[in-house]
């Protein structure tokens, strides 16, 4: 379904976006894909040629608004059509929220909502004058239920949830031929959930992580299907179910986090670590 259409996809250098990039272009679309990191780009490129796919790779941080509207524009005059927007590019900014300093606060509310919010203008501009496409939102579970240690992730989130839903409700109102596909995946196996790092994914969990591939497979179906919401992956849909359901208990088990193995777990030795000040009591991510 996707043979011949336009692809654009940020965040494409790493994880979802990547499969997505790959992923797409086997089916013979032509990929733009978007990311900030360029060695990532040259690695996703490299293994496109292998076979011997179309994939553009454009160098872009979304949160310049100026850069991605050049963007939109050089893929319009170049391919003449705009298919599919993915806004997939984020960054997690996990840790204790008096530790994260209001910079650290406001760009992952910059890349992980304004961005979005962003592309998702220049998106539907072209689409709505094209008569047809499909804008792809990456939320996240943690768009549905509040977890420690993710504010500023989860705030972003929350609100790419009710912006997309929003939106979705005033394009349906005027019959815009444009489509809005939100996806809120669980755990997925990938740089951003930083693994076994501090304030990361614990090793010890590693059981529950959902591969990228097939969050990527899920959301190729769901734009072919002209589906408006995914929860790809059982954890995804576990965690989702939960939050809704059992809120105490989920809150609960986000402390399973904190421990460091299974036996740690389950004799609950669960520490919560000091903020980490340096001697002059400033902040160390500033
Ligand atoms: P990832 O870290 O593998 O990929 C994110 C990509 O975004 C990287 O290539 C990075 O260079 C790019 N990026 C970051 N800031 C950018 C900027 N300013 N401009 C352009 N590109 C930028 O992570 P992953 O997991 O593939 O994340 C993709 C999306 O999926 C994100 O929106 C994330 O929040 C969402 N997601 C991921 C989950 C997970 O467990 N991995 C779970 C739920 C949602």
């Amino acid at each position: 379904m996707l043979t011949g259409k336009v692809a654009l996809i940020t965040g494409a250098g790493s994880g979802i976006g990547r499969h997505m990039a790959l992923l797409f272009a086997a089916q013979q679309a032509t990929v733009i894909a978007a990311d900030v990191d360029p060695k990532a780009l040259e690695g996703l490129t490299d293994e496109a040629s292998k076979f011997g796919f179309d994939v553009v790779p454009e160098v872009i941080d979304v949160t310049d608004f100026e850069a991605l509207t050049a963007l939109r524009d050089r893929t319009l005059s170049a391919r003449k059509r705009l298919d599919v927007w993915v806004n997939n590019a984020g960054i997690a900014g996990m840790g204790p929220f008096p530790e994260l300093t209001p910079a650290q606060f406001d760009r992952v509310i910059a890349i992980n909502l304004h961005a979005l919010v962003n592309g998702t203008r220049l998106a539907l501009e072209t689409m709505e004058t094209q008569g047809s496409g499909t804008i792809v939102n990456m939320a996240s579970v943690a768009g549905h239920l509040a977890a420690p240690f993710m504010t500023a992730y989860t705030a972003s989130k929350f609100a790419v949830v009710g912006f997309t839903r929003a939106l979705r409700a005033e394009l349906r109102l005027k019959d815009s031929p444009v489509k809005i596909l939100l996806v809120s995946p669980g755990f997925v196996e990938t740089a951003i959930i930083n693994k076994g790092g501090q304030h990361g994914f614990p090793e010890w969990l590693s059981f529950l992580l959902s591969r990228p591939e097939a969050v990527a497979k899920e959301i190729l179906a769901a734009i072919e299907d002209e589906k408006e919401e995914i929860v790809p992956t059982l954890n995804g849909k576990l965690m989702k179910n939960l939050g809704r359901f059992l809120p105490k208990t989920t809150e609960r088990g986000s402390k399973l986090f904190l421990a460091k193995s299974w036996k740690d777990a389950l004799l609950n030795r669960i520490t919560l670590e000091e903020p980490r000040r340096t001697k002059s009591g400033s902040d160390p991510n500033s």
